[in-house]
């Protein structure tokens, strides 16, 4: 398997040491906002493997443990023999002071929120940085002792050692939380750190990873095919727009309408795959086999197995009519693979079910997977830069199993229009109203069940469509949306005098956990 973690040689980075915060990733996100490539490993990456990685400097982020306390994650003292620029963040900073001679114990006040910070004495970190501001702090261990050769730079009511430096050497430690929005100048102390102090230039952008990736891909693939399946989703539709970029008519692009699509689905891919990856892209109809197989299935992870199954096996046929193929392109992104504390190892977290519909493990393919560098937000950057349309960059994430699992119960063509015809309208509002952005998912279900209605004077007995918005980081966790009185009104209204069958439209006010995002 070959992947695309050697950086171009010119490439700055900022390694980020994780020792289990909850806000790692967002250091890292924050680092790369100011135009930094930055990467995190676990605490206990050798020190042979930094020396190696060349790093411009080093952020020992926080994490849940005590310096003091026996099974600590530690680091070799020897890393601050090597002339980069260290910034120890929270427990970065009691890691520091505990291996260099000063101590740490527990704070008479737990000092969580909003704290003044107030500086004591100038220095590169703090330029443009205001003599009095708002930091963010989440500790319960404090420093009691400076190390030795340290001076304080700034202190809150409660960290009389809140900002040190060492005095000859480029190694700070900080007690606050830079990296979160609460903390008012935490972009100005990163941008410090990372400029003026690791002498950084900022190369990293959407462009400069596009040629660097483009090249890599060129140099690792030479003629070989490459097959890459897309959905119509962001990830698959960028790699694939990545790739042929790269390699263009070598690229082979497969995708399986299972017939389980939203309204004008299928003819959105395939637009798009005409302006962006014209050459070799197969559209393969198999919605009435899938449709076949499901019938009279209501169980969802039934419905989900033989969703997967099909996928695979149309998949499989398709990719045989395209020839000698040797790679296979995942849209695979970098929460994923992310050797961190926080994460218990690499790839670990990886959810099959996110994948592109579950890909063929036996086609004995070799795996390119070009985005496994990137957050989803840059991931966006990367398709804008290459020019893709708003609306697929900005696409809300839709399950493999697509519908089969908004569509609760029997699965037949009827009750797949209906729920098109509601889902749409909802989407439309959405759009109309701004609040497509605003939302991380958004859609609507038909419920099992029909209720009673009146319409004219007539009583009816018809179906329930449920609204679902959520709002959400990363889809672990998730809040319903807080939409507008006014646009579910409409909303409503428009489904039950638009949508022939349905008679109530509900909200779903539940937050995941305990509910899940899909209801099935
Ligand atoms: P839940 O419903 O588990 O969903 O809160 C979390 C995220 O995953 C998506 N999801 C799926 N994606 N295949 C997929 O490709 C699936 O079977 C599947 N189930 C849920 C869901 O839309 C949300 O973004």
């Amino acid at each position: 398997m070959s992947t695309f973690t050697e950086k171009a040689p010119e490439q700055e980075l900022i390694l980020i040491l994780d020792f289990g915060s909850q806000y790692t990733q967002l250091i890292a996100r924050r680092i790369r906002e100011l135009g930094v490539y930055s990467e995190i490993r676990s605490y206990n990456t050798p020190l042979e493997e930094i020396v190696r990685l060349n790093p411009k400097g080093v952020v020992l982020s926080g994490g849940p443990s005590s310096v003091y306390a026996g099974n600590a994650p530690l680091i070799s003292p020897d890393i601050f023999k090597l002339s980069i620029p260290i910034l120890g963040i929270c427990y970065g900073l009691q890691l520091i002071t505990h291996l260099l001679g000063g101590k740490v114990g527990k704070a008479d006040h737990r000092e969580y929120g909003y704290a003044e910070l107030n500086r004591l004495a100038d220095d590169a970190l703090f330029s443009g940085i205001d003599p009095s501001t708002a930091v963010w702090m989440s500790h319960g261990d404090k420093l009691t002792v400076m190390p030795d050769d340290f001076t304080i730079l700034a202190r809150t009511k409660n960290s009389p050692y809140c900002v040190i430096k060492h005095q000859e050497l480029p190694i700070y430690g900080i007690q606050f939380h830079p990296e979160v929005a609460h903390t008012k100048q935490g972009n100005i102390f990163l941008k410090n750190f990372i400029f003026d102090i690791c002498a950084c230039h900022g190369l990293w952008t959407s462009r400069s990873f596009i040629e660097h990736t483009v090249q890599s891909i060129r140099e690792q693939v030479g003629d070989e095919k490459v097959l890459c399946a897309v959905s119509g989703g962001v990830d698959s539709s960028v790699a694939a727009r990545l790739m042929y970029k790269a390699i263009g008519k070598q690229l082979i692009t497969i995708f399986v309408d299972n017939g389980l699509l939203r309204e004008n689905e299928g003819e959105e891919v395939r637009e798009m795959a005409r302006a962006h990856f014209p050459e070799n892209f197969q559209y393969v109809d198999a919605g009435p086999r899938f449709l076949e197989k499901l019938r009279e299935v209501t169980d969802p992870e039934r419905k989900r197995k033989i969703i997967g199954e099909t996928f695979i096996r149309v998949f499989e046929d398709a990719a045989k009519k395209a020839g000698d193929i040797k790679y296979l392109v995942q849209g695979t992104l970098y929460p994923d693979v992310i050797e961190s504390v926080s994460t218990k190892g690499p790839s670990a977290v990886i959810k099959t079910h996110h994948n592109v519909g579950g890909l063929p493990e036996d086609m004995d393919l070799e795996i390119i997977e070009p985005l496994r560098e990137l957050f989803k937000d840059e991931v966006r950057n990367v398709g804008k830069e290459l020019g893709l349309p708003d609306h697929v960059v900005g696409r809300h994430p839709f399950p493999g199993p697509g519908l089969a699992v908004r569509l609760l119960g029997n699965i037949t063509e009827d009750r797949l229009r209906v729920l098109r015809k509601a889902d749409k309208i909802f989407i439309d509002e959405l759009h109309r109203t701004d609040h497509y952005n605003r939302t991380w998912q958004a859609f609507a279900v038909l419920l099992p069940i029909n209720s009673v209605g009146v319409m004219g004077d007539e009583r009816t007995y018809e179906n329930v469509i449920a609204l679902r918005a959520v709002t959400s980081r990363d889809a672990m966790t998730a809040d319903w949306a807080k939409l507008p009185h006014s646009l579910l009104d409409t909303v409503a209204n428009r489904i039950t005098n638009e949508v022939k069958g349905v008679n109530r439209v509900v909200y779903d006010i539940s937050s995941k956990p305990p509910s899940t995002i899909e209801w099935e």
